[in-house]
């Protein structure tokens, strides 16, 4: 028997405001991505922005569902955009916030394991890392350099 270690290095910076000018601007379409989430059952509105390597900006936010398990994560709704919309176009940086209407959500939301595992294979297959800035609807910004930091382990279309 062998152990193995798996870590992440992660960066949390305290605001919004640290954050180099591409990132701050991503995040601001991410919070106007939120505000189109369709989330009356949850009122747990996520929003995400994706910049691509051609500065194209997709956005996406959550969309549920009466059935509940029909809706779908901000994430998932603007990365399957992204493929829809830019097929072959990298994506370089995500930035992801989310707002409660319920009660303040200041400490960073990070994404769910199912958009983990989408965004991973999006990364697998570009060979190039993607970039993930996750916040709350204010307080601090985790960096991801990586989804790899987010899913170890994934499971890897090259394994089919
Ligand atoms: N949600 C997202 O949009 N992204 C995540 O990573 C976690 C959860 C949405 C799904 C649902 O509409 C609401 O947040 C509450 O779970």
């Amino acid at each position: 028997m062998k152990l193995i270690n798996i870590t992440s290095e992660l960066e949390l910076y305290d605001a919004l405001e640290e954050m180099p000018q591409d990132v701050f601007d991503l995040m601001q379409k991410a919070f106007d991505a939120r505000d189109n989430a369709y989330a009356p059952y949850s009122q747990f509105n996520v929003g995400a922005a994706i910049l691509l390597e051609n500065g194209e900006v997709v956005i996406g936010s959550n969309q549920e569902n009466a059935s509940y398990p029909s809706g779908l994560c901000a994430e998932r709704t603007a990365f399957f955009y992204a493929g829809a919309k830019y097929p072959g176009v990298r994506m370089k940086k995500v930035a992801i916030s989310a707002k409660s209407l319920k009660h303040a959500v200041a400490a960073p939301v990070s994404p769910c394991g199912a958009c983990r595992q989408v965004m991973a294979e999006y990364e697998v297959n570009q060979e190039e890392n993607i970039e993930l800035y996750f916040m709350g609807e204010t307080g601090k910004v985790l960096k991801a350099k990586s989804v790899k930091d987010l899913l170890p382990l994934i499971f890897d279309r090259n394994i089919l």
